[in-house]
């Protein structure tokens, strides 16, 4: 039989336990789909002592996980333990620097500095995979970089954050108001240990960067990534994208234009009959388009134990199959800087506001769009009360530039109460 793939685990969490799970349950399987025996040589952690629920006595233990990145009896190290500085960066560094190949789940460190890792990895003719760091168990990695690599990709989008799109779809089920699901989901423990990388879109910017780097050939760039988080969207707007046939979701688009890259996490509405729309619960979703195959939408939980071990596990394969992919689907140094767009391409846009109930008021509020140079396409009143009158625009194609100016000027209309609400319309 040929020689074992050697793995090292850093890190014995949610993820990482899962792996140790697979390879202790279907090791027989992955040494047949192999062609060799994949084994654990030894793991690291921070607390020796604690009980795991996996039996890691067959491993040896290392304390330091810079130590067990160097070790010379294995070939692979896997960073499952999380954060983009201070460990995980160390013994992802020292892992390349001593020849060894890396698998990552490790979306943060990636997206920051998955450029200066990917040309060290190159340097020393190893390869690092991420698969498990942009949307759990969903493929999405590989079929970017393989499975569509003929095509030239015009646009990447999707639901990367299964906890916002748990939040979103039980604020609408419930009936429930942002804060009270937030702190639901916060004590059952679905947000991470810092819950506005979530709700912040950080987390789903991340992945985003990190899927624009492959499908543009550019150098991943999460600072150029505009991000909103769902932390004002209401259950109000919620109800009322509903009634007119639109759910929210804190939605990712990267897409080439004629003015840059343009990369946004942002809560969008989206048609509540498509694929995005329908999404519900903590499940992920990405939209891939390319000029050859049109579109493909993948679907698949984004989180938790077994899906992210499952695609830790699936770059693990590739490796011990001898497949070398570049880490963003090309050498690291003929990726380009991307020239990131300054704004979003224009899109319908969807406005609510309260406005004080008084002779000619819409009038003053519709001027004001003309004024700014966009057209409404359609406009409503609901629950109105005996001052104010809640209204609802949909707007034609226009630039987020030419709302913010025509929403500056709806203050000296005198008429609008409060801040008006501007939620992006998606085409999906
Ligand atoms: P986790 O449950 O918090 O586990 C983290 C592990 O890393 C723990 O075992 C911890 O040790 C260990 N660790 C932390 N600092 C360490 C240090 N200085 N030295 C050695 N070990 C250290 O995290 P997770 O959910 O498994 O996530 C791991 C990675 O996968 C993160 O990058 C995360 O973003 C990514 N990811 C997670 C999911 C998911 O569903 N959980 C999905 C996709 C991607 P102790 O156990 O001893 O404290
Ligand atoms: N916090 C992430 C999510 C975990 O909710 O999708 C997986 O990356």
């Amino acid at each position: 039989m040929t020689s074992p793939l050697r793995l090292g685990i850093a890190g014995l969490g949610t993820v990482g336990v899962g792996v140790v799970r697979i390879v202790q349950k279907n090791a027989e399987l992955l040494a047949a789909r192999a062609g060799r025996p994949i084994e654990i040589v030894a793991v690291s952690a921070r607390a020796r002592d604690k009980d795991r629920g996996v039996d890691l006595s067959a491993y040896a233990w290392e304390d330091d996980p810079v130590t067990l990145a160097r070790r010379d009896d294995i070939d692979v190290f896997i960073e499952v333990m999380g954060g983009h500085e201070g460990p995980a960066k160390d013994a992802t560094e020292a892992a390349i620097a001593s020849g060894k190949d890396v698998v990552s789940a490790n979306k943060a460190l990636l997206a920051i500095h998955g450029q200066a890792l990917a040309e060290a990895a190159e340097d020393k003719g190893a390869v690092i995979r991420f698969e498990a760091a942009v949307a759990g168990g969903i493929p999405v990695v590989k079929a970017l970089t393989e499975g569509l690599a003929a095509n030239e990709i015009t646009r990447v989008m999707g639901v990367m954050n299964g906890s916002c799109n748990y939040i979103l779809t039980r604020m609408e089920n419930a009936g429930l108001t942002y804060q009270q699901v937030f702190d639901e989901a916060n004590a059952l423990g679905y947000l991470e240990a810092d819950p506005e990388l979530d709700v912040g879109g950080i987390d789903a910017g991340h992945k985003l960067a990190l899927l624009s780097a492959i499908a543009f050939g550019t150098q991943v760039d999460f600072g150029a990534v505009e991000l909103e988080g769902i932390g004002s969207v209401t259950i109000e707007d919620i109800r009322q994208a509903a009634d007119m046939g639109f759910k929210i979701k804190l939605l990712g688009v990267a897409q080439m234009t004629g003015r840059g890259l343009e990369q946004r996490m942002s809560p969008c509405l989206v048609p509540d009959t498509s694929p995005l729309g329908q999404l519900q619960g903590g499940t992920n979703m990405v939209v891939i388009e390319g000029d050859a195959v049109t579109q493909i939408v993948l679907r698949g939980p984004g989180a938790g134990e077994g899906p992210t071990a499952s695609a830790v596990m699936g770059d693990v394969m590739d490796i011990a199959r001898g497949l070398r992919v570049s880490t963003f689907g090309q050498p690291a140094r003929k990726l380009r800087k991307a020239r990131a767009a300054r704004a979003a391409i224009p899109a319908p846009y969807y406005l609510r506001m309260h406005l004080i109930d008084k002779p000619g008021a819409l009038a003053k509020v519709a001027h004001a769009l003309g004024e700014a140079g966009i057209s409404i396409d359609r406009m409503r009143q609901y629950d109105h009360s005996a001052t104010e009158a809640p209204v609802l625009i949909v707007t034609h194609k226009t630039t987020r530039t030419a709302l913010d100016e025509a929403i500056a000027s709806f203050a000296a209309t005198g008429v609008v109460a409060g801040e008006p609400v501007a939620i992006r319309i998606e085409a999906v």
